[in-house]
């Protein structure tokens, strides 16, 4: 099964058998409400605070309703009511939810290997996975850390870059996104809330540039410009890293102007700063490509995540010999290391998920299909960002987003908002979506932003 699918002719990959909506109990049904209802005395209370947030700033109830299961872009929450999935579990379903190939080979090796002992008794399957990933990099002798959250690759890519450099100094962008664990959190440019409360342990390492918008949506802020703030920043800091995203996701899907990267390139080897290409959403071809970057410039170190995984929980980083020779000087201590690191399953996973990727070109269908739903998105006007199948289309406020966003899951689509305001409706539908039900959400999400 799992050898079919690698080898087998593109067109075998794409999703066939999801369905349109059907929604038969208005959402959230009560199934839905009661596990809400639970969730509300057990989670931490931000669950009733963001709930009653989003309610007040758009007018409309956000009880979330409850998952069930999934298959391909068909989500059926615990009232029954089939979905069509825009979101894919935050970008990184890029084949759907449980597609079959994958999840018999995750179980399999399951069954036979769940845990090895991480970097003392690692597994084959380890070995594989990081030979693959090593494999995606642009130079040869590539070395690869794993992890198993996007937060992960990045803290792996900092430590890394002060191995390397013996500079602590960062330089990150504003309205970037890292993941929310101390390192990345440090560099998150995305919103002061995520970082305030903990600001007094975040140090002070870390300068913000302005992120260059190739569809200028926020005036100002001109290639050249932030460059040149990205260069004043790094010197002012002494920055041993440049992290950047190719496009900025949950900032609201902000394409840069080319030549951003190369520039940045060009500012990391004038100060001895490592340039980490942040891909945790971006790469294994949700934008276009395999990875965003590298078709631009060769970044020092790049950070995979979500779509590595498929739906299972790996990510990684990884890069030039250079950039990761200081892992070795430290005596034998394994200075970063975590239980589940490098999991048979996961890397099992990640393994397969790069040949059918590879094999495929799924990245290309990406494209094709990205640009068709593009096209359909902005039939009627609305401004649309974003590249390949990681778009965003801009509401007039935030409260206009979250009433777009729940009136688009009573008629059975999941969306969320993102953007640095939160006027961004985002959309990542997996990579093998069927065309049709993207036009039908188009339309749908079209119809609801007029409203
Ligand atoms: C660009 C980018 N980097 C890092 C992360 C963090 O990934 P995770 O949530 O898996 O820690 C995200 C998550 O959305 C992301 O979009």
């Amino acid at each position: 099964m799992t050898a079919d699918v690698v080898g087998a002719a593109p067109s075998a990959l794409i999703d066939t058998t999801s369905l349109p909506p059907e929604v038969t109990v208005p959402p959230p049904g009560p199934r839905s409400r009661g596990i809400a209802a639970r969730l509300s005395r057990v989670d931490n209370p931000s669950f009733d605070e963001r709930r009653a947030d989003r309610a007040d700033r758009s007018g409309e109830d956000h009880t979330p309703i409850a998952y069930a299961r999934a298959r391909g872009s068909n989500v059926f929450c615990a009232d029954g009511n089939r979905y069509v999935d825009l979101v894919m579990g935050f970008g990184a379903c890029i084949f759907g939810h449980a597609p079959a190939w994958l999840c018999e080979e995750v179980a399999r090796v399951q069954a036979e290997l769940p845990l090895a002992l991480g970097d003392v008794y690692a597994s084959e399957a380890k070995a594989v996975c990081e030979e693959k990933l090593a494999a995606l990099f642009p130079e040869p002798g590539a070395r690869v850390i794993l992890g198993l959250s996007g937060a992960d690759a990045v803290t792996a890519a900092l430590k890394s870059a002060v191995l390397a450099t013996g500079k602590s100094g960062v330089v990150a962008f504003h309205g970037g996104y890292h993941g929310l664990s101390y390192a990345p959190l440090a560099a998150c440019g995305l919103a002061p809330g995520f970082r305030a409360p903990f600001e007094a342990q975040l140090g002070s390492h870390v300068r913000f540039a302005d992120y260059p918008d190739a569809a200028a949506l926020h005036p100002g802020v001109e290639l050249h410009r932030a460059l040149e703030q990205a260069d004043a920043l790094a010197a002012d800091c002494d920055a041993g890293a440049i992290i950047v995203e190719p496009i900025q996701g949950r900032g609201g899907c902000i394409v840069p102007p080319k030549g951003f990267l190369r520039g940045l390139r060009e500012i990391c080897d004038r100060h001895g700063a490592l340039l980490v290409a942040d891909e945790i959403w971006t790469g294994m071809g949700r934008s276009g490509a395999l990875l965003a970057s590298v078709a631009e410039t060769t970044p020092d170190l790049v950070c995979v995540g979500k779509g590595l995984g498929a739906g299972f929980p790996i990510s990684a980083c990884f890069g030039r010999e250079s950039a990761m020779a200081g892992w070795g000087a430290h005596g034998g201590s394994a200075i970063h290391t975590a239980t589940h690191f490098g999991s048979p399953p996961a890397c099992a996973a990640a393994s397969l998920v790069i040949d059918v990727l590879c094999n495929h070109r799924a990245w290309e269908r990406s494209v094709t299909v990205g640009d068709a739903f593009k096209a359909a998105l902005q039939r009627t006007g609305l401004t649309v960002t974003g590249q390949g199948l990681m778009l965003g289309v801009r509401m007039n406020d935030a409260g206009h987003a979250l009433a777009v966003c729940r009136r688009l899951l009573a008629r059975g689509y999941i969306a969320l908002t993102g953007g640095l305001r939160g006027d961004v409706v985002t959309l990542t539908p997996a990579l093998n979506a069927p065309e049709p039900l993207l036009f039908m959400a188009a339309e749908a999400v079209t119809e609801e932003a007029a409203r």
